[in-house]
């Protein structure tokens, strides 16, 4: 009886071993191994959480997740928060749970997770909102700044697996990212292309488009 118990572990121990990690809906649900569950922090839906400054994960290219968060394992894109949990992923797991938001459809964050806007909210000043949207549709030539619909394409909405969509993504956020790259705290990425764009733009200047992209309303690219 003991042995049958036994061998009736071992086979147990092996076919869960040989199938030891989660499948990306569930290690976004539940978490897997050291890692939470994804959604804690980046929303049911993936949708994020802009007061947070948790991004939006659903609907960006799954091969531009999975360079992020080995960029968070290799310590080369800094964030206190994500670089232990991706560290926590095994490389297939981050694969998969890539996978399954870009797979997601994209969708605005709902209304009830949004805190209500205080009475007296500062509005974006009109010449901020000015500098912003001109940054976005045109850049500035003058410095060979292209437009960020150059590459992240109309409104903002994201091209391919590589431009992620920049709408559906918190003002703060977005900031942080091109505050980021100017100070080298997260990796030039593919060409080089966002540390150049980043590094020309003075601090009001990505303020200005960040606030740009974050009132824009969300829809999705493909
Ligand atoms: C405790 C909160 C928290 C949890 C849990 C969490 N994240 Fe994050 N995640 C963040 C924060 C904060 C950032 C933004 C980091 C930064 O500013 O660079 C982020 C950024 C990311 C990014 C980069 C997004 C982009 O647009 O570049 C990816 C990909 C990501 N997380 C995936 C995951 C996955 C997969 C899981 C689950 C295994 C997870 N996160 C769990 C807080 C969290
Ligand atoms: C020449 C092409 C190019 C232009 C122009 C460009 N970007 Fe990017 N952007 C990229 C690429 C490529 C990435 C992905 C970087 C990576 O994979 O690490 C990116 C990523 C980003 C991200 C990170 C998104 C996230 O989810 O973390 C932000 C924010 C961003 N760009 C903002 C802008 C803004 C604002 C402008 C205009 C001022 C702009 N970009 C212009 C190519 C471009």
């Amino acid at each position: 009886m003991i042995a049958v118990w036994c061998g009736f572990g071992l086979a147990l121990g092996m076919a869960l071993s040989a199938n030891s990690h989660a499948d990306g809906a569930a290690i976004a649900k539940a978490g897997a191994g050291a890692a939470p569950a994804c959604q804690t922090c980046h929303g049911a839906a993936g949708e994020g959480v802009p007061q947070g400054g948790f991004p939006r994960l659903a609907g960006l290219g799954a091969s531009y997740m999975q360079r992020q968060l080995d960029a968070f394992v290799a310590g080369t894109r800094v964030s206190s928060v994500m670089m232990p949990i991706a560290k926590a992923l095994a490389v297939v797991d981050r694969a998969e749970v890539s996978a399954y938001y870009a797979a997601l459809p994209v969708q605005a964050v709902p209304a009830a997770v949004l805190p209500a806007a205080p009475a007296s909210a500062p509005a974006v000043a009109p010449a901020s909102a000015r500098v912003g949207a001109t940054l976005a549709i045109r850049g500035r030539w003058a410095d060979k700044l292209p437009s960020c619909e150059q590459c992240h394409g109309p409104g903002g909405r994201g091209v391919g697996s590589d431009f992620p969509a920049l709408t559906g993504q918190g003002a703060t956020y977005l900031a942080n990212q091109l505050m980021a790259w100017k100070t080298g705290a997260r990796p030039p990425g593919p060409l080089g292309l966002m540390a150049a764009v980043a590094k020309k733009l003075s601090d009001a200047e990505v303020r200005a488009v960040a606030d740009h992209y974050a009132s824009l309303p969300v829809r999705g690219a493909r």
